[in-house]
């Protein structure tokens, strides 16, 4: 995590209660998404990070009920009205090899697109890539605390 954070700075705190209200958080997270735009979101096992993307696909127009973790094809794609959302999982992911033999890059800067990533810590080698980080750590039962970071000095290169 130490490194995932390397050249980000903490911009947001929030807290959680339940599954609907972090989705409604995230919607309004997604407001401040620009094409390109790639999102890692941290957080471990069941902490809401699906949920989180269901909330930015929604905000863009579409169906967050077919937002699902990508498990078994590493990537999903939803077609919002105003952007493309590529869904990633990098947890089973054997190396990020297997990632740019997908055509990662391509998606990050694909028209109309904005990528998000659950289990960034999994593939440190792509960590320079990410524009904004959303931290979801579980606080007991349904509460969850979701950190927004940015990147310092904006868009990476
Ligand atoms: N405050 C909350 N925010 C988000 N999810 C919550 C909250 N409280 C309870 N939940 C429940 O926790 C689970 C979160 O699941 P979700 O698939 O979004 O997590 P995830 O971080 O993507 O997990 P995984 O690492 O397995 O992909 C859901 O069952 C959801 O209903
Ligand atoms: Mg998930």
């Amino acid at each position: 995590m130490e490194t995932l954070l390397k050249g980000f700075t903490l911009t947001e705190k929030h807290k959680s209660e339940s599954a609907a209200e972090t989705v409604k958080l995230a919607k309004k997270f997604a407001a401040r998404l620009k094409e390109n735009d790639v999102v890692a979101l941290s957080g471990q096992l069941g902490a809401g990070k699906t949920h989180f993307i269901k909330g930015i696909a929604s905000f863009f127009g579409a169906d967050g009920k077919s937002v699902i973790s990508p498990t078994f094809n590493i990537m999903k794609e939803y077609y919002g009205i105003t952007m493309k959302i590529y869904h990633f999982d990098l947890y089973r992911l054997e190396s990020h090899k297997e990632l740019e033999r997908i055509g990662f890059r391509d998606y990050t800067s694909d028209e109309g697109a904005i990528c998000v990533a659950e289990w960034p810590e999994k593939v440190m080698q792509i960590a320079g890539i990410y524009d904004h980080v959303v931290k979801i750590s579980h606080k007991g039962g349904d509460k969850r605390e979701i950190l927004f970071y940015e990147r310092k000095g904006g868009k990476k290169q």
